[in-house]
């Protein structure tokens, strides 16, 4: 079985570079896509959801930047494919999702990192450790082949370390968050696959997708400027990975950044 997990979409042209690639991809079996930013750079709406589930993928994972729209807090649990980070105590919504395609179920779970998030948001989650292990037991009660886990996380250790507590228990561990793709994936003795950071599909020059101009100013100035999410052509950001569906071991993983 064939995955493709998608880097941070961010913005319109990120959806609509998305959109592209996927209708190119039709040897693709099953795609996850961290959605965390396609709203104008700041959370989802059931806009972006629902283009995004259209264009082909199956579940969409969040992140930090799901704090910046109040007015979804109330909808999220409606969302039956997209999972928000498992470690939040402040926000209700799907902390793992299963998806059943041609006879196989796979299940996602979402986490958040504990370094450099926020205070605000720091203050209202559990550590990811824990959480994970829980949320692991109730996808195999479900009888799912495949887990996979989006680690949205700033730190590099914090990632890695989670790669390594899950080799055992899991198929795959892939970081987002940072918006730049690392070069460091790869297939565990057990068969997992992982990756520090899938990257961003989202506008090329831009600040982490934030416009150019306005980060210089933040960084310049140290004052507050108002955030705007870029506009222009967006890279593509993302990973394949094949499993051997006998095993459910990795058998490759590629990076791509176009
Ligand atoms: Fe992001
Ligand atoms: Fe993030």
């Amino acid at each position: 079985m064939k995955f493709l997990i998608v880097g941070d979409v961010v913005g319109k042209t990120g959806v609509e570079r998305l959109k592209n690639e996927l209708k190119k991809r039709s040897d693709i079996d099953f795609c996850i896509v961290n959605g965390e930013n396609s709203a104008s750079g700041r959370g989802i709406r059931k806009r972006e959801y629902e283009e995004i589930l259209n264009s082909g993928a199956d579940i969409i994972t969040m992140g930090n930047h799901m704090y910046y729209r109040k007015e979804m807090a109330s909808e999220y649990s409606k969302l039956t494919r997209l999972a928000i980070p498992a470690n939040i105590t402040n926000l209700t919504g799907n902390k793992n999702v299963v998806v059943e395609k041609n006879g196989i179920k796979v299940g996602v779970i979402n986490l958040l990192g504990t370094f450099a998030m926020g205070d605000m948001i720091v203050k209202n989650i559990i550590n990811p450790f824990k959480v994970v292990i829980d949320q692991i037991e109730e996808l195999k009660k479900q009888e799912v082949k495949y887990i996979f886990v989006d680690f949205h996380a700033e730190a590099t250790a914090e990632k890695l370390a989670m790669g390594h507590f899950l080799k055992d228990k899991v198929n795959c561990v892939f970081g987002t968050h940072t918006h730049v793709q690392t070069s460091d994936e790869r297939i565990f003795d057990t068969g997992m696959a992982y990756i520090t950071d899938v990257g961003m599909t989202g506008p090329k020059d831009s600040v982490l997708g934030l416009k150019t101009e306005i980060a210089i100013k933040r960084f310049t100035t140290g004052e507050y400027a108002h955030y705007e999410c870029s506009d222009n052509e967006a890279i593509f950001n993302a990973i394949e990975i094949e499993f051997d569906d006998n095993t459910n071991k990795a058998i490759s993983i590629k990076r791509i950044n176009e």
